[in-house]
């Protein structure tokens, strides 16, 4: 694969700022292709700004976001997500009066729609051969192909999440930015949840920036870790050196959460 390609998302110096408040200040972070990238931070840290500079739905006061190599600073969001990078939102939103197998096809089919919205209008067979196939790919790699015939309301959070990836992973995109995808799961399903992660990124080499609460998952899933603070960077290592810094235990994590995450352990 060539260089620019594997170095998936890069935020270079990228700064925020909302009237007074500098919601961003300077970060800098990669998300390259098959590796999953954490960012991490209390509440109002910066990291759903961050993302919305990425996917293009704020624009930054200064700095750069590259996308393979090509600078997408000034690239509309649907154009972003054209070439290759989707996302999820913190707060879920799944259609209710479609089943799940809509749901996820819907990741599928709004690419096309963007990209030849003329032919979405007359979809053609083949087209929706591949948006099927697609969704059920995907359904299959988030092991929720026993829910296809049934509606999001009735599912549990667990469930709901997982449709929601299933949808984000049915776009086909090489970079995914995922914001907070297990709040609302329990024990067991986080694990779940950073199982099929690591199998996403080992069978179709995506890149992953995740933001995410869960320490645990985070610390299992992670190859490498962005803490913000204020808006601010304040650390960036491995989970191992994450979890021995005096800088992210005194700042944010408390050194309970950090001591019980064991790193890599869910790969
Ligand atoms: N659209 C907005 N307008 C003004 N301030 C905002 C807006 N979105 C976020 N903020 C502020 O920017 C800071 C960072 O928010 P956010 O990126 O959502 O943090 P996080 O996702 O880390 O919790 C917070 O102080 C928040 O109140
Ligand atoms: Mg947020």
């Amino acid at each position: 694969m060539d260089l620019q390609m594997a170095a998936g998302l890069e935020v270079d110096k990228v700064s925020v700022r909302y009237g007074g408040l500098l919601a961003v200040d300077e970060i800098s972070l990669q998300a390259p292709l098959s590796r999953i990238t954490g960012l991490i931070g209390p509440n109002g840290a910066g990291k759903t700004t961050t993302f919305n500079a990425c996917s293009g739905l704020v624009r930054p006061t200064s700095g750069h976001v590259r996308l393979f190599g090509e600078d997408v600073t000034h690239v509309p969001p649907q154009k972003r997500a054209q070439r290759g990078l989707g996302r999820t939102f913190q707060r879920m939103e799944l259609f209710d009066s479609l089943p799940v197998r809509e749901n996820v096809a819907l990741g599928r089919e709004s690419g096309f729609a963007a990209s030849r919205p003329w032919q979405h209008l007359r979809s053609s067979r083949a087209q929706r051969t591949l948006v099927a196939a697609a969704a059920q790919e995907s359904m299959e790699l988030c092991g929720i192909t026993d829910l296809a015939q049934r509606r999001p309301r009735d599912l549990s959070t667990g469930q709901r999440r997982l449709v929601e990836l299933a949808r984000c992973i049915a776009g086909g995109f090489k970079v995914m930015l995922l914001d907070e995808p297990s709040s609302g799961l329990d024990r067991t399903e986080t694990q779940r949840f950073g199982e099929i992660l690591r199998l996403l990124v080992e069978r179709r080499r995506v890149g992953i920036l995740i933001v995410e609460h869960d320490m645990a998952l985070v610390m299992g899933v992670c190859d490498y870790v962005h803490v913000l603070d204020f808006g601010k960077p304040i650390f960036e290592g491995t989970t191992r050196e994450i979890a021995a810094s005096d800088i992210v235990r005194a700042a944010y994590l408390g050194s309970e959460a950090v001591e019980a995450a064991v790193p890599g352990g869910y790969t």
